[in-house]
C-alpha cells in the first residue's frame, strides 16, 4: 500500500473511530475513553486532514464546525409540511380520540406509542445517500430556516447514517439541557443582562447565531422522533422507526408500545413521575399510532394528524413561606432582590431562594416578608414566586425596600430614568469587582475554569485583582499561597501549585480567544454572547470597535444627525450605542490600552484588514486567477467594497475562484480537487451588481 492509501484508510478508521465514541459519549452517556485518549485520535485526524486536504471529507468529525459566519439564513421549504399535534388535557379527550379513530378506521382496538413531549425548537434534518446535507428550523411549517452549519456543531446528531436510501428526512427537537440553561441564566443574571425566559427560548436563540463557533460553545442537544421526505425506505410501525433512528446513532425518546387506550393512560402517568428525570424540558406526553399504514386514512386536522395527539400536564407548583429577603449585587452594580424560601421540594429539587427580579415586581404581587407563597418553576427550572395566598397572612407581615446603599460597599444606590434596576453607583464596589471578575473568567466569555466564587472572591479581598486584567499580574507565587476554604470539609487548604499553573496555563490560552470572546467577557451592559458574536462577525478587531461606522450606522440617532450610512451591523441599536459609548469612555480606551501592553489582540471573523462592509459578498472570500478584463486591482476593490475578502490560494475557506484568461493551473486543480466553485467573470460581475429587484 503507497502513503497516500494507507493515509487515506488510517484517516477513515480514525474517522469510524471518534464518531463511534462521541456516539458513546453524547447519546450512549457511556464513554469507553478518557479525554485525553479521545484527544489523541483527534488531534491525528486533524493533522492528517491538514497533510492531506482532500481527506477531510464533509461528514469527518473534524469539520463539525467549518463553516464561515453566515450574513442571513436561506429559506428552506418542507415538503411534507411540518405538522403541529392537536393538544388534549384530560384522559376523557383521549378516550374520545382513541374512540374517533376506531370509528374511523373500523378497528376494535389500536396500538399506540406513547413519548414524552419534548418542549424544544422543532427542526428538520435531510440525508441524501446517507449524508446530512441540510437542516431546517420549522418556521411556519411550509418554510424554515437552513441551519445547516449550526446543526452539524451538535455532537449527538451523525452527520452520516448507515442506509443506501437516496432521501432520509428526520425530525425531532433541539433543546439545551436543564442544567446547563441554569448556568446560563445564572451566568446573565449576575452579568445585569436580560436572561432567556426558559430553555426553549436559549435553544431557538442559539440556534440562530450566524457564528457556528459561537452555537458550538452552547452544548445543545436533539431528539429525533419523526421522519419527513422519504425516498427508497419506508416503515412499517412507528416503533420501528424510532429503532432505526437509534441504530443509526440518534438520540430518540424512551417510549412505550401500549395495546390500547388504558395502556396509555397508565404510560402517560408513569411519564409524568418521571418528568423531571430528563435532561429536556418536558411538557406533556405524545400519543402515537404504532401501525404507519393507519396514517393515510386516519388523515389530518387543521393543526396535524389525525393519528397523533399530545397530552399536557398541569404545570407543579409548591407552597412555602418567604424566610427573609436578601439583596444580591451584580456585576454592573444591580441590586437583585432574593426571598430566602423555607426550603420546599419542587419539580424535582429542593428550593430555597427565588430571584424576585426588581421592586417594581415586589410591589406588583405585593410580596412581603413572612409571606405564605405559591412558587412554580418558570420553564420547569428557575423558582419564580407566582403569587402570595393572602388568606394565609397574619398581619405579622413586613414589607419590603431596596435599600438606598449599597449592601456590599455602603456606597449609594439609586434608580436612574425609566430603568426598573436600582444600582450601586461606586464603580470601586468589591461586590461589582467579583462579579465582573467572575463573569470575565465564565465558561461563554475566557474560560479560566477555577476562577469563580471563593477564588474571585478572594482575589479582590486581598487586593490581587480590581479588574480582570489584573490577573495577567498575578504572580505564580502569591496564587500558590492563597487560602481557599474547601466547601465539601470546610477545612482552609492552600490553592496549590498544581490549581495555580491550570489557572496560568488558562490564561494563556485566553490571549489567543477570538473577539467575540474578549468582548463578552468585558461585560458591557447589553452585550450579550450573541451580541458579541453578531458585532465580533464584522469587525476585526477590538480596537476597530472605537469608532466603528458599522456600529455608528445602527447607533440610535441624535436630532439633525444624518440617516444614510446603510452598511451596518445586525445588533440592537441600543447595543451599537453601548459599545460605542464604551471605547469612547476612560474606562474603555484604558482597557484598550492595558490589551495592547499586554500584547492581546483578539481577532474578529472580518480580518484584521479595515471593516469590511456588508454587501452581496459579505462572508465570502474569493481567489482570482488568469487575467481579467478589468485591471485585476479594480476588481479586488469592488470585491472588497461589496464586502467580500481575498485569498492568495485555494482552500476549504474559498468560497469561489474567479477564473480569467490563461489561468494558472495549481489554483485550478486544486479547486477541483476541493469542489470549490469556480465562477467567469461574468458570473462575478452578476453577483457585485445583482439585477434590480421587481417587489
Ligand atoms: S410528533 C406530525 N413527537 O410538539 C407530528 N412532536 O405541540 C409531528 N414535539 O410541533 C410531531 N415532542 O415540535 C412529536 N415526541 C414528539 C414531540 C413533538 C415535542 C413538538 C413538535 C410539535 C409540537 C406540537
Amino acid at each position: 500500500m503507497n502513503t497516500a492509501n494507507s493515509s487515506e484508510a488510517r484517516a477513515a478508521c480514525l474517522r469510524r473511530e471518534i464518531t463511534r465514541h462521541d456516539q458513546l459519549y453524547y447519546v450512549e452517556a457511556r464513554p469507553e475513553i478518557g479525554d485525553a485518549d479521545y484527544d489523541r485520535l483527534y488531534r491525528e485526524l486533524e493533522k492528517l486532514e491538514r497533510e492531506h486536504p482532500e481527506l477531510a471529507t464533509s461528514d469527518s468529525p473534524t469539520q463539525r464546525v467549518g463553516g464561515a459566519p453566515l450574513a442571513v439564513f436561506a429559506s428552506v421549504a418542507h415538503n411534507p409540511p411540518m405538522m403541529s399535534l392537536d393538544k388534549t388535557h384530560s384522559p376523557e379527550e383521549l378516550r374520545d380520540f382513541d374512540r374517533f379513530l376506531k370509528n374511523k378506521l373500523t378497528l376494535a382496538q389500536i396500538a399506540y406509542v406513547v413519548e414524552p413531549k419534548i418542549d424544544g425548537v422543532a427542526f428538520s434534518l435531510r440525508y441524501e445517500n446517507g449524508r446530512l446535507v441540510r437542516a431546517a428550523t420549522r418556521g411556519n411549517g411550509d418554510v424554515g430556516d437552513d441551519i445547516t452549519q449550526n446543526v452539524r456543531t451538535i455532537r449527538s446528531i451523525p452527520l452520516q447514517i448507515d442506509t443506501t436510501a437516496a432521501v432520509v428526512e428526520l425530525r425531532g427537537e433541539v433543546f439545551l439541557p436543564k442544567e446547563r440553561f441554569l448556568r446560563l441564566t445564572q451566568q446573565q443574571e449576575a452579568a445585569g443582562d436580560t436572561p432567556f425566559m426558559n430553555p426553549r427560548n436559549a435553544a431557538a436563540g442559539s440556534l440562530k447565531l450566524l457564528d457556528p463557533r459561537a452555537v458550538a460553545r452552547r452544548p445543545l442537544d436533539a431528539v429525533l422522533y419523526a421522519v419527513g421526505a422519504l425516498e427508497g425506505l419506508a416503515f412499517a410501525t412507528h416503533q420501528a422507526l424510532l429503532d432505526q433512528l437509534a441504530a443509526w446513532g440518534c438520540r430518540t425518546p424512551r417510549y412505550t408500545l401500549c395495546d390500547g387506550l388504558d395502556t396509555v393512560l397508565a404510560a402517560i402517568r408513569t411519564l409524568e413521575q418521571q418528568r423531571h428525570d430528563f435532561p429536556f424540558e418536558m411538557d406533556g406526553a405524545v400519543i402515537k399510532v404504532n401501525d404507519r399504514a393507519l396514517y393515510e386514512p386516519a388523515g389530518t386536522t387543521a393543526h396535524g394528524p389525525r393519528w397523533a395527539r399530545a397530552f399536557k400536564y398541569e404545570p407543579e407548583r409548591a407552597e412555602t413561606v418567604i424566610r427573609a429577603i436578601t439583596v444580591q449585587v451584580g456585576r454592573t452594580g444591580v441590586l437583585t432582590p432574593v426571598a430566602e424560601l423555607e426550603p420546599v421540594r419542587l419539580a424535582g429539587s429542593i428550593i430555597a431562594r427565588a430571584t424576585l427580579h426588581n421592586a417594581d415586581e415586589i410591589a406588583r404581587k405585593d410580596i412581603r416578608i413572612g409571606d405564605h407563597v405559591w412558587l412554580v418553576k418558570a420553564g420547569d427550572v428557575i423558582p419564580a414566586i407566582e403569587s402570595v395566598i393572602p388568606e394565609q397572612r397574619s398581619g405579622a407581615e413586613q414589607s419590603f425596600t431596596l435599600p438606598a446603599t449599597c449592601p456590599a460597599c455602603g456606597g449609594p444606590a439609586s434608580r436612574t430614568g425609566a430603568e426598573v434596576a436600582t444600582r450601586c453607583t461606586n464603580f470601586l464596589c468589591p461586590a461589582q469587582r467579583v462579579a465582573r471578575l467572575e463573569h470575565w473568567a465564565g465558561r461563554d466569555a475566557l474560560d479560566i475554569a477555577g476562577v469563580g466564587g471563593v477564588l474571585a472572591e478572594l482575589l479582590v479581598e486581598h487586593g490581587l485583582v480590581q479588574d480582570p486584567l489584573d490577573l495577567y499580574s498575578v504572580t505564580p507565587a502569591a496564587l500558590t499561597s492563597l487560602v481557599v476554604r474547601q466547601s465539601a470539609t470546610g477545612k482552609d487548604v492552600l490553592l496549590g501549585a498544581k490549581n495555580a499553573g491550570k489557572i496560568l496555563q488558562a490564561l494563556e490560552r485566553a490571549r489567543t480567544l477570538p473577539l467575540d470572546r474578549w468582548l463578552f467577557a468585558i461585560g458591557i451592559p447589553n452585550i450579550g454572547v450573541t451580541v458579541a458574536a453578531q458585532i465580533a462577525s464584522c469587525h476585526g478587531a477590538l480596537t476597530d470597535l472605537r469608532d466603528s461606522p458599522l456600529l455608528q450606522a445602527v447607533r440610535p440617532k441624535g436630532r439633525g444627525e444624518s440617516t444614510t450610512t446603510p452598511p451596518s451591523c445586525p445588533v440592537k441599536p441600543e447595543a451599537a450605542r453601548a459599545v460605542l459609548e464604551f471605547f469612547a469612555s476612560e474606562q474603555g480606551s484604558l482597557l484598550l490600552q492595558r490589551m495592547e501592553a499586554l500584547n492581546i489582540r483578539p481577532a474578529g471573523n472580518a480580518g484584521s484588514a479595515a471593516v469590511a462592509p456588508a454587501g452581496p459578498l459579505t462572508g465570502q472570500t474569493l481567489v482570482i486567477t488568469g487575467t481579467l478584463q478589468l485591471p485585476r486591482s479594480e476588481m479586488e476593490a469592488r470585491i472588497r467594497t461589496a464586502g467580500g475578502k481575498l485569498g492568495d490560494s485555494v482552500s476549504k475557506a474559498t468560497t469561489y475562484l474567479v477564473v480569467g484568461a490563461d489561468p494558472g493551473g495549481s489554483k485550478y486543480r486544486r479547486a477541483q480537487e476541493l469542489g470549490t466553485p469556480i465562477l467567469s467573470e461574468a458570473a462575478l460581475e452578476a453577483l457585485l451588481s445583482p439585477p434590480p429587484s421587481f417587489l
